[in-house]
């Protein structure tokens, strides 16, 4: 089977094709950065406007670069949610509009859900049997989820950010800092040359303990930004001659995010077999780095999914209906937008197949 996956919840237009195996064809991401970086984040208006006018080619370079015709494509999987509504709305015409004209099966990916499936794509396309029970980790610029996937594939989130998503948190505070956006990569090169020990920024919610209604595993990273923003005010940057002490604020800020991941991620653990990581955060070495050695010095293997399919793309989005997940059996007048739609529970892609 083959499936044409389409992708534009937030700033990046994306389509690729994956048949089964999961065996990714083609990937093709335009990436928005450009047009959204001098207002210092996401503006939806402009990122609407830019999937209209990049989405017919973006595709059609993905048919292309898998070398197969249209006729070959049997379904075509396209996220409905979560996500800005004017960006899910593009792709949902689009797909919609294939679905009319060539008759391709329509299916509905929950982007969140697509992010965790992530981690067994590409070079990590091994039984996912192997690495449950799992402790997963799903860290972007809109979604922090912490979850626990069973071994028949089922999920359920046991906790998630109260207020700013990790992703968000480097965000911010990469605009606070001067370091312009996205944050994520602009902090994690500019804390290379820092010393994370050099300012101890505050872990939101990190002495929670066990019990009921505990937010044992939930995030709070909206503290940490004003506590950047103070840090800032009592101790102004002077002009140029501080480039060492904004990499000693930069290193310990991201140290502050990746310390309360981590820590989290690896709490209260009992028969999981593995910690899954996957989202845009996913893509910080340092967090990688810490996870791994962390886990693996308690027995536990780390499961990343590749750089390719950590940001926003359409290979995650494609596999999921590959593997028989997503909403089915929807007609293209019945499938709509739902920006806020929930990632509380439900079975990964993989397991419907092999149930
Ligand atoms: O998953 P993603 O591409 O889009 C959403 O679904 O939100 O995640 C984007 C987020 C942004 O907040 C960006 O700053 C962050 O991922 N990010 C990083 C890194 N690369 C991207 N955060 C930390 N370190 C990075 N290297
Ligand atoms: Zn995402």
């Amino acid at each position: 089977m083959i499936v044409l996956g389409i992708e534009t919840s937030c700033d990046d237009t994306a389509a690729a094709l994956v048949a089964d195996g999961p065996e990714v064809l083609s990937s093709v991401t335009y990436s928005q950065v450009g047009a959204h970086r001098p207002y210092g984040g996401v503006v939806p208006e402009i990122a609407s406007r830019e999937h209209v006018e990049q989405l017919p080619g973006v595709v059609d370079r993905a048919v292309r670069q898998a070398g197969l015709a249209w006729e070959a494509i049997d379904v075509v999987a396209v996220t409905y949610g979560p996500g800005l509504a004017s960006s899910l709305l593009i792709g949902l015409a689009g797909a919609k509009a294939l679905a009319l004209r060539c008759g391709f099966e329509l299916v509905g990916i929950n982007h969140l859900e697509a992010h965790l499936g992530s981690v067994f794509l590409g070079a990590n396309a091994l039984p996912p049997e192997t690495f449950l029970p799992a402790r997963a980790l799903v860290v972007s610029g809109g979604h922090t989820c912490l979850l626990r996937v069973e071994r028949d594939g089922s999920y359920r989130c046991l906790g998630r950010t109260l207020d700013d998503a990790a992703g968000e948190a480097f965000d911010k505070g990469s605009v606070i800092l001067g370091l312009g956006y996205p944050g994520g990569p602009a902090i994690e090169r500019l804390a290379r040359e820092g010393n994370a020990l050099a300012v101890r920024f505050p872990r939101g919610l990190r002495r929670h303990s066990p019990g009921p209604g505990s937010r044992r595993f939930d995030f709070s990273f909206s503290g940490l930004k004003t506590a950047l923003l103070y840090h800032l005010r009592d101790n102004p940057l002077a002009a140029d001659d501080d480039i060492r002490r904004r990499a000693d604020i930069a290193a310990s800020y991201q140290e502050a995010i990746v310390d309360v991941l981590v820590g989290k991620a690896l709490s209260g653990l009992h028969d999981e077999r593995s910690v899954l990581l996957a989202g845009g955060v996913a893509l910080n070495a340092c967090l990688r780095a810490r996870l791994k050695d962390t886990a693996e010095r308690r027995g536990i293997t780390v499961l990343a999914a590749e750089p390719e399919y950590c940001g926003d793309n359409a290979a995650m989005i494609a596999a999921l209906a590959l593997g028989g997940g997503g909403l089915r059996g929807v007609g293209p007048g019945e499938l709509d937008a739902e920006p806020c739609l929930s990632f509380d529970a439900g079975r990964l892609w993989f397991s419907e197949k092999r149930a």
